[in-house]
C-alpha cells in the first residue's frame, strides 16, 4: 500500500532515544532547549517554545495574547479543528472565513476583511499542504486594522519564512507532519516578552522548570499565571533532534515529487487539477492535493484506489460544517470552502516514495476516474 503520510524513522533515532535512557533525566532538560535551538536556528528565528503539541501552542499564543472572551479572531474553516478549537479554549469566538479559490485554498484576505467587525482582534492564518500565505498582504491586513496575527504553520516546517510572519507561530511534530517527535509543537514569537509568556504558561506558570531550579539549587519556585502542562519531554526532544537534520533534504524530496505529479497527473488524469499550480510563495510541501472534476464520486474512487493499493485521503471535512460547529457557530456561506472540500483529494506524498510510485498513483487515480464515471444508462 502507498500511503499518503509515512513518518522517516531509522536508526538515528533509536540511537537518541536510548541516549536519553542511559541519560536517566527524562522530563524537559537540555535535548528539549536545544532542539528549541536548532529549530529556530534553521528558521532564522532568535528563538523557540517547544510543547507537547501543535494544538496546545495554538492554545498558549491566543493565551499569551490575551484574547479572550468578547474576542472574535478569524480563522479559516479549510483546516484541521485544532486551529478553531485553540479560540474556543480561550473563550473567544472562532469567525470562518472563505478560502480564495481551488486552486489557492489559503484563508482570503477579501473575505476576512468583510468578517471584521469591531470585536475582530486576531486572524489565523495556515499554511495550507506547507503553501506559505501572502506576508506582505496579511502583514499590511493585520497592521492597517490593529489586528494580532497568528501562523498555524502545523504544515510548514522547513519553508523558508515559515514562522516568520505572524506575532506567534506554532508548528506541529504530529506523526504525519514533514518531521515529527510522534506528538509535539514548537512556538516562535515576535517579542521575547510573549516567547517567555508562553514559556511560563506552558509549565503550570511557574516561575522555574525542575531542571532549572536543580541547576540553580534553588529549589522554591513562584506561580505568577495561570498555566497548563504543555511540556515537552527529552524523548520527543532527541527525536526531533536527529529528524530535523533530514528536514530540508526530505522538502526536497517532497518538492520533486510534487513536480512529478503534476507532468504525470497533467499526461494520465487532465481532468485533475493540482493548486499552487503557479505558486510563487515557499512551501514546505506537505500534502499533495488534487482536485477531482466536478460530480465526480469521490468516495468511490478513494475505494478503487484503495483496491489498487493506493491510499487517499481529502484535507478537510471544512470546520463550519462539522456538527459541534455548525450548531453553536453557524457561519455564513463559504461557496470556495465548500466547493474545494466535495473535490479534493489527497494523494500520497512523502519523502520515501519514488517516481514510480508517482506513476502508480496517478494510474490508479485515471483508472479509478474513468470506471467511476457515472454511466447515464445504468440509472435509467
Ligand atoms: C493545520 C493543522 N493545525 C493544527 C494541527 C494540530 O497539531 P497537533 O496534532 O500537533 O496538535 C494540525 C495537525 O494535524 C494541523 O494539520
Amino acid at each position: 500500500m502507498i500511503l499518503v503520510g509515512e513518518p522517516s524513522l531509522g536508526k538515528d533515532e533509536k540511537t537518541a532515544l536510548a541516549e536519553v535512557v542511559d541519560a536517566n533525566w527524562i522530563t524537559m532538560g537540555s535535548r528539549v532547549s536545544g532542539f528549541e535551538r536548532a529549530f529556530a536556528e534553521s528558521h532564522g528565528v532568535a528563538a523557540a517554545a517547544a510543547v507537547s503539541s501543535c494544538t496546545a501552542g495554538l492554545h498558549l499564543a491566543l493565551a499569551a495574547l490575551d484574547i479572550g472572551p468578547g474576542d472574535e479572531v478569524l480563522v479559516p474553516s479549510m483546516t484541521f479543528v485544532a486551529t478553531a478549537n485553540c479560540v474556543l479554549y480561550v473563550g473567544a469566538t472562532p469567525v470562518f472565513v472563505d478560502i480564495e479559490s481551488l486552486h489557492r485554498p489559503l484563508i482570503s484576505i477579501e473575505d476576512a476583511a468583510r468578517k471584521c467587525t469591531e470585536r475582530t482582534r486576531a486572524v489565523i492564518v495556515m499554511h495550507y499542504a506547507g503553501y506559505l500565505v501572502d506576508r506582505q498582504a496579511w502583514l499590511d491586513f493585520a497592521q492597517s486594522r490593529g489586528l494580532l496575527l497568528i501562523e498555524d504553520a502545523a504544515h510548514a516546517a522547513g519553508a523558508p519564512g515559515a514562522g516568520t510572519i505572524g506575532d506567534v507561530a506554532v508548528f506541529s511534530f504530529y506523526g504525519n507532519k514533514n518531521m515529527t517527535t510522534a506528538e509535539g509543537g514548537m512556538i516562535f514569537a515576535r517579542e521575547e516578552s510573549v516567547l517567555n509568556r508562553i514559556r511560563q504558561m506552558r509549565a503550570l506558570g511557574m516561575s522555574s522548570g525542575t531542571h532549572e531550579r536543580l541547576q540553580a539549587r534553588a529549589p522554591l519556585y513562584d506561580v505568577t499565571m495561570l498555566g497548563w502542562n504543555y511540556r515537552m519531554d527529552e524523548f520527543r526532544a532527541a527525536v526531533g533532534l536527529v529528524q530535523l537534520r533530514s528536514l530540508r533534504k526530505w522538502n526536497e524530496t517532497r518538492r520533486d515529487l510534487v513536480s512529478r505529479y503534476r507532468d504525470v497527473l497533467s499526461e494520465y488524469c487532465p481532468a485533475v487539477s493540482v493548486p499552487f499550480g503557479n505558486a510563487v510563495e515557499p512551501s514546505a510541501y506537505h500534502l499533495l492535493p488534487a482536485i477531482l472534476p466536478a460530480g465526480s464520486d469521490r468516495k468511490a474512487i478513494m475505494e478503487r484506489m484503495r483496491d489498487t493499493g493506493v491510499q487517499t485521503t481529502f484535507h478537510y471535512p471544512p470546520v463550519h460544517a462539522l456538527s459541534f460547529y455548525r450548531s453553536r457557530y453557524p457561519s455564513g456561506p463559504l461557496p470556495e470552502t465548500d466547493a474545494f472540500a466535495e473535490r479534493e483529494l489527497t494523494l500520497p506524498l512523502h519523502p520515501k516514495m519514488t517516481n514510480s510510485d508517482v506513476r502508480r498513483v496517478a494510474d490508479a487515480l485515471a483508472n479509478a476516474l474513468c470506471t467511476g464515471r457515472a454511466d447515464p444508462e445504468a440509472s435509467q
